[in-house]
């Protein structure tokens, strides 16, 4: 294990690198996060179609202990976190991640470029910038508050230049202006403040950086009664049947219908400083990619 593929941790924006150093190529749990991982998992299911700024299932929840909760959830299904993944979109996430990731090539193969993967988990997407990327090309960073998911982004990525940080996207420990491109693959969903998250991607984008956050749609028409019924229903049967806990794969077609429309998440991404913004739809709009520029 390369010394850069190792997690850093800090809570608090600094001017510097990212984060201080937490692990030293350490792939093992730590206590905490063996303890999430029993921990009976939180069940977040929401009520469909409740206004809300983020992933507050209640407006009046706090945001602390909606981001704890989401946490807990994420920890809680690391361990099968990737396969669920594959089976649940038919293997299809992975043709997401690399067309967003080969979008971006005219940063991503530029040595002096610096990009970060918010909301990393365990590192798909991360790895799919990676490839673009290519030897020479962009420094990555991949950051998320889950330990349990960036411990298995660090066993993906052994030998590879990437680097891991553990922090909360509401409050990164990232210098202003640093990064030229961020990319959040279905992740920003999860934030307890939309607002927030946009403002701090904002931030920490050097002037003219580019976003761009890749997340589930709801399609229109018989493509989407078709995807609502295997969303709703056939989806959290099979994922609470392999993770063993219903209440992530409850939370998730919950959390998608919270998720503002398209025009309305463009309309915030202008409110937050983007003066470009733009919405490609992926495959029948099941998912898409929100693309905005500082
Ligand atoms: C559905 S997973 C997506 C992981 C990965 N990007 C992918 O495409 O598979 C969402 C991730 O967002 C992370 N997350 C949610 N809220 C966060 C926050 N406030 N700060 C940092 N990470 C957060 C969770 O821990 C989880 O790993």
């Amino acid at each position: 294990m390369t010394e850069r593929n190792q997690i850093s941790r800090s809570s608090t924006p600094t001017a510097g690198a990212p984060g201080t150093p937490m692990e030293q190529g350490r792939s093992e749990l730590t206590p905490e996060a063996k303890a999430a991982l029993s921990h009976p998992n939180k069940p977040d299911t929401g009520s469909l179609g409740t206004p809300t700024l983020g992933a507050r299932v209640d407006p009046e929840q706090d945001q602390t202990a909606a981001a704890d909760a989401v946490r807990d959830m994420f920890s809680s299904i690391a361990p099968r976190y990737d396969l669920l993944n594959h089976v649940l979109s038919l293997n299809v996430d992975r043709y997401w991640w690399w067309r967003t990731a080969r979008r971006f090539r005219h940063i991503l193969r530029r040595g002096d470029a610096h990009v970060l993967d918010l909301c990393c988990g365990t590192g798909d997407m991360t790895l799919a910038l990676y490839r673009q990327a290519g030897v020479g090309g962009a420094s990555i960073v991949g950051a998320d508050f889950a330990h349990p998911m960036l411990c298995r982004a660090v066993r993906k990525s052994v030998g590879l230049p990437l680097q891991w940080v553990e922090a909360d996207a509401l409050q990164m420990p990232f210098a202003d202006c640093r990064f030229h491109l961020v990319t959040s693959a279905f992740g920003f969903r999860n934030l307890a403040n939309y607002e927030a998250g946009l403002r701090e991607i904002h931030r920490v984008l050097a002037a003219d950086g580019e976003v761009a956050i890749l997340d589930f749609g709801e399609p229109r028409g018989l493509p989407g009664k078709l995807y609502r019924f295997y969303f709703r229903r056939v989806l959290p049967a099979i994922g609470s049947l392999i993770s063993g806990t219903r209440g992530p794969y409850a939370y998730l077609p919950a959390s998608v219908a919270r998720f503002p429309q398209p025009q309305e998440m463009l309309a915030l991404m202008k409110a937050s400083g983007f003066r470009e913004a733009a919405y490609t739809p992926y495959t029948f709009g099941v998912a898409g990619v929100y693309w905005g520029r500082k």
